[in-house]
């Protein structure tokens, strides 16, 4: 998996390095500018981790689903997650607001932890994680097999109650069926580009009091009240918000979502012609 990210990176770095290539770059990517955060992707920067070696492959040799993959991959959407005891702390916080009974789904479950945990620390609940990325998606359910079978080897009918409860999707969270939650999770710190979009998908899916926390970024939508803000480190390192869902009556007009990373054609590519020139000159071209 990483020698493929490295070699189709190496393949966007080139085409943007070299000035006969650059239009290339332009068109190809375009029309995936919403996986990127900023204009040009993290991994092809200065401070990326690619190899300095030239490409096997060009641009134009990379499909358009492997070229959108790259991105979503290039890591703005993968970092962070709670440490064990900063999940503790998390059960522990939010226990007096949870239902004893009800649906714990963690939007971009990745590894599986937190809804593992929830399986554990909520045995009243259902828990389902939601994971855009095939590989963490199956890590996920390696893990959770891992835990079962431990869990048979000590107490075969508590181990097959928890398996009836969990489920761990390969889906994108946008598609994702959130109308019977409970409790929403979301490990947000990197998804500063996706809240609003988040936040009005909650407030049009979501059933009146259902419960929903985000880390690091609030959720600025009418149809949430925050119920408790857990400042740094109470909780975790950053910022934990826990919100309700209002009733229908109090949420107010719906706001226009605003998608603070969809840059328009325009802008993004005079920000991208930009940084070509600042690469030419700090390279004396
Ligand atoms: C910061 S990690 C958090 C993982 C997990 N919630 C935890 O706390 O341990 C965010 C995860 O969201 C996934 N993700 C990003 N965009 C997504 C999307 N549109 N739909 C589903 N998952 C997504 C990433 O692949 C990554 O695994």
């Amino acid at each position: 998996m990483l020698a493929r990210y490295v070699e189709i990176g190496l393949a966007v770095r080139e085409a943007f390095r070299q000035p006969a290539l650059r239009e290339g770059f332009i068109a190809r990517l375009k029309p995936h500018r919403r996986l990127i955060a900023g204009c040009v992707p993290a991994g092809i920067q200065a401070h990326g981790m690619l190899p300095e070696r030239a490409p096997s492959h060009g641009l134009d040799e990379i499909s358009d689903a492997d070229l959108a993959q790259w991105l979503v991959d290039d890591g703005r959407l993968i970092y962070g997650e709670f440490t064990e005891q900063e999940l503790d702390h998390y059960f522990e916080a939010v226990a007096p607001w949870l239902p004893l009974h009800g649906h714990f789904i963690d939007l971009g479950s990745g590894l599986g932890k937190v809804v593992l945990s929830a399986a554990l620390a909520l045995p009243g609940m259902r828990c389902t994680g939601v994971e855009l990325l095939g590989y963490r998606n199956d890590m996920a359910q390696m893990r959770l097999a891992q835990m079962l079978a431990a869990g048979v080897a000590e107490n075969p009918a508590a181990a097959a109650r928890v398996a009836a409860r969990v489920r761990l999707v390969h889906q994108d969270m946008f598609d994702a069926n959130v109308s019977d939650a409970s409790m929403v999770y979301i490990y947000s710190t990197c998804f500063a580009p996706m809240m609003d979009r988040l936040a009005d998908k909650l407030a049009r899916e979501l059933p009146e009091g259902a419960l929903v926390t985000t880390v690091t970024f609030p959720m600025a939508h009418p149809a949430f009240e925050l119920v408790q803000q857990f400042a740094p480190p109470s909780v975790a390192w950053t910022s934990v918000y826990l919100y309700r869902r209002r009733s229908a009556l109090d949420a107010g007009a719906p706001s226009a979502p605003s998608y603070l990373y969809e840059q328009d054609c325009a802008a993004w590519e005079y920000a991208v012609r930009a940084a070509f020139a600042a690469y030419d000159s700090s390279h004396g071209n």
